[in-house]
């Protein structure tokens, strides 16, 4: 059986490998871990930032450490690919024998002003060049081996990094099989980068800094950011500068997974805007089943969490709403394709995206070291993941977030059946924070790009929830203008 998993949900190797996973150690919920690594005393002597990214050079990296975080180095050089009106830069994070990848690019506006942006795509196992070359990088793959500028990139007001984690994702690798299997892992290695970062492209220090992500980004995101967040308790304590984050930004997640099995009897069976593609009677059917699910869910994956019992239930709660994304584009109910289980033939650039940096020319020019090999979307890494999925809940990290005034925003593209937009209003909703009862009285009203309505939007204080009128789970390749202008509006702070 094939299930549309891939940076979706995690159900792939859930549903057809439970058994085999029954043998497995007991469940325990990895305990959420900052900072737990040994840090030297910071010295202004041991350590002289490289200051200038324009300095990098093209040919070779530049290796960038800081006495704080012994194990990591980081790898940079410029790169002449994609956008050719401004900077681009490529490089490595490595972690003793892990390497993550990542790509940098500068604002069109004003790199020297501007706020800076950490994108990741979800899956678990998608790479972040999928949102580069689709989304919201500055070109577009076009064909196996040509790229076009994008007009509606992120980069138009911001400092954009995409990086491709956690480590057998992308060009990522690990020299000796490492792996990476949760979150909260994947965090650690992602907070120490910005650090490095930051500390030595010291043009950026204090600058705003957002970490965006998208569908399984959606449970990656807030837990990223609160281990940036709480590491600058050690930053501070250390004498360097903390990370100024400023906000979280969440497309198209699936955030609370509870919720997100609760939606999938919503779009199919109320009057929400979605196709009626189900039949009655099995709506009738699903509404016996939701019930169950959800006290199977609650007691086995959330008031306590036994891993054996928690994939069971969620393997009967796939089960029982799984029909319609057998039938249709899981990722857009507005563009049915018939592939609906098979992301490249309902988005054909994604084989483009994958030929393209499979190229070795291509690869030589961002600098991709020649042993790694290119992977666009890891499923062995998906399976493995799905531990991740039930072990923590990302809608307390987002509260807690909301809680220390660093703002959230919620877009959701509305014709995106599998993290739709009714699960991820109501999940803003129940967010547990001080300012709960004031967001829930708020109305959902429209907001507008030049007297076109562009979506709907709810917002109080640090929260926004907001949808992208006419866009599937990929927002921004389906409403370029209209996910720029969101991304835009949100980085000035500005309303909807
Ligand atoms: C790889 O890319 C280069 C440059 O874009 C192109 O000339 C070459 O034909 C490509 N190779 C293949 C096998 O497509
Ligand atoms: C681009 O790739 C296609 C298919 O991979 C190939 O047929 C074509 O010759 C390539 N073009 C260039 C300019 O390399
Ligand atoms: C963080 O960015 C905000 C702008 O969003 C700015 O007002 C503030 O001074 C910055 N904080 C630091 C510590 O640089
Ligand atoms: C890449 O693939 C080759 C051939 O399958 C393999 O020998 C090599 O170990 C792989 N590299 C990594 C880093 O996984």
């Amino acid at each position: 059986m094939k299930f549309p998993a891939w940076w979706g949900l995690v159900l792939n190797g859930l549903v057809t490998s439970t058994t085999a996973r029954i043998s497995q150690e007991h469940f325990l919920a990895p305990t959420y871990q900052v900072g737990s690594s040994p840090s030297t005393p910071y010295n202004e002597g041991l350590f002289t930032p490289v200051e200038d990214l324009h300095i990098l050079s093209t040919s070779e990296y530049t290796s960038l450490r800081h006495p704080s975080l012994p194990q990591y180095n980081v790898r940079i050089k410029q790169s002449q690919f994609c956008d050719g009106e401004v900077q681009a830069y490529t490089g490595y994070i490595d972690i003793e024998a892990r390497h993550l990848f990542f790509y940098f690019f500068e604002s069109r506006r004003d790199p020297d002003k501007d706020d800076v942006v950490f994108w990741t795509n979800g899956g678990p196992g998608g790479s972040s060049s999928l949102g580069l070359f689709m989304e919201l990088g500055p070109c577009r793959v076009t064909s196996a081996n040509s790229t076009k500028r994008f007009e509606h990139a992120w980069n138009d007001h911001a400092n954009v990094f995409f990086i491709d984690q956690p480590v057998g994702v992308g060009f990522s690798y690990a020299e000796y099989g490492e792996q990476v299997s949760s979150t909260s892992e994947a965090a650690k290695d992602i907070s120490a980068f910005m650090v490095i970062f930051f500390e030595h492209f010291s043009k950026f220090k204090g600058r705003p800094f957002h970490m965006a992500g998208e569908s399984y980004g959606g449970r990656y995101i807030p837990v990223f950011a609160s281990a940036v967040y709480d590491r600058n308790a050690e930053l501070i304590e250390a004498g360097l500068t903390p990370i100024n984050i400023t906000s979280v930004m969440i497309g198209n997640g699936c955030t609370d997974f509870a919720g997100v099995v609760r939606s999938y009897y919503d779009i199919q069976c109320g009057d929400y805007g979605f196709p009626a593609v189900t039949s009655i009677s099995d709506c009738v059917r699903m509404k016996q089943l939701l019930p169950r699910c959800q006290k199977r869910f609650q007691e086995s994956c959330i008031d306590v969490t036994d891993k054996i019992d928690c994939a069971s239930a969620w393997e009967f709660c796939w089960k029982a709403f799984d029909s319609v994304f057998l039938k249709y584009n899981a990722y857009d109910a507005l563009r049915p394709c018939k592939g609906h289980a098979d992301m490249t033939s309902c988005y054909p650039i994604v084989r483009d995206i994958g030929d393209y940096l499979t190229n070795r020319t291509v690869q030589s020019v961002l600098g991709v070291d020649p042993h790694s090999n290119f992977s666009l979307i890891n499923f062995e890494l998906n399976e493995r993941f799905s531990e991740d999925s039930w072990s923590f809940r990302a809608e307390h990290y987002l509260a807690a977030l909301l809680e220390r005034r660093i703002r959230a925003l919620v877009y959701v593209g509305d014709t995106d059946w599998i993290c739709n937009w009714v699960g991820n209003e109501r999940m803003t909703l129940n967010l547990e924070w001080t300012g709960q009862k004031e967001y829930q009285s708020r109305s959902l009203r429209e907001w507008y790009i030049d007297g076109d309505v562009a979506g709907k939007t709810r917002s109080f204080g640090p929260l926004t929830f907001a949808t992208i009128r006419d866009a599937g789970h990929m927002a921004p390749y389906d409403q370029p203008v209209r996910s720029l202008e969101l991304a835009n509006r949100w980085l000035a702070g500005a309303e909807f």
